[in-house]
């Protein structure tokens, strides 16, 4: 998409990021019900995906367990979702989604530095996270936002992930 295209899709759809309540639950749930096939073999963090899930993981986040952003459009439609779960535990883990019609205007980078920014003033140690190895827009992303690779894993198929860290550096 050219600058001046992406310009114009930001004035139609203006979007905006906020930390998701457990009021949410029906539009998270909704957000991941619409996701297309192509990004759900990418991206599927819950094993299931139902009201209740989606208001555990809500309540966790109200509770300081995890953190999770939305991307919003004015309509109050989800459009996209990061988290990062168990920040009290030893390795918390980050995720990140958009629907189609949000990626690659700079949202994702935009939606993800402001969990990290959330994870640092919690300063945490450290966060992982794993990304399908062909799966080079979200790995470069990852690299941009200081992550490095430090193995493999497993998720479709054997090792067909990198597995990658990234660790807070005190400022
Ligand atoms: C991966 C994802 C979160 C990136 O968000 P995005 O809004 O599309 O990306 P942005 O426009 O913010 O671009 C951020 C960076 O990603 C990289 N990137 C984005 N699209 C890319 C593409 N098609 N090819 C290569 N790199 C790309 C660029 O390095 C870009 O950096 P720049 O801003 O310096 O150019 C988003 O595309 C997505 O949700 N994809 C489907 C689900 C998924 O793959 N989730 C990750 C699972 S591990």
């Amino acid at each position: 998409m050219t600058k001046e295209k992406r310009v114009e899709a930001d004035k139609r759809t203006p979007l905006s990021i906020r930390q998701l309540m457990p009021a949410d639950a029906a539009e998270l749930l909704r957000f991941y019900e619409s996701l297309p096939p192509d990004v759900v073999w990418q991206f599927q963090p819950f094993a299931e995906v139902n009201e209740q899930v989606m208001s555990k993981h809500l309540n966790n986040a109200d509770d300081g367990e995890e953190i999770s952003l939305g991307l919003t459009s004015r309509d109050g439609s989800i459009e996209g979702h990061a988290f990062i779960r168990s920040v009290r535990k030893d390795r918390p883990g980050f995720g990140i989604g958009l629907m189609p019609r949000a990626q690659g205007r700079g949202w994702g980078r935009k939606l993800m530095q402001a969990v990290m920014d959330e994870a640092d003033r919690l300063e945490l140690p450290m966060v992982k996270l794993i990304v399908m190895k062909h799966n080079h827009a979200a790995k470069t992303l990852y690299e941009k936002m200081g992550f490095e690779i430090k193995g493999e894993a497993t998720s479709r198929a054997e090792n067909d992930c990198h597995y990658m860290e990234r660790i807070y550096r005190q400022r």
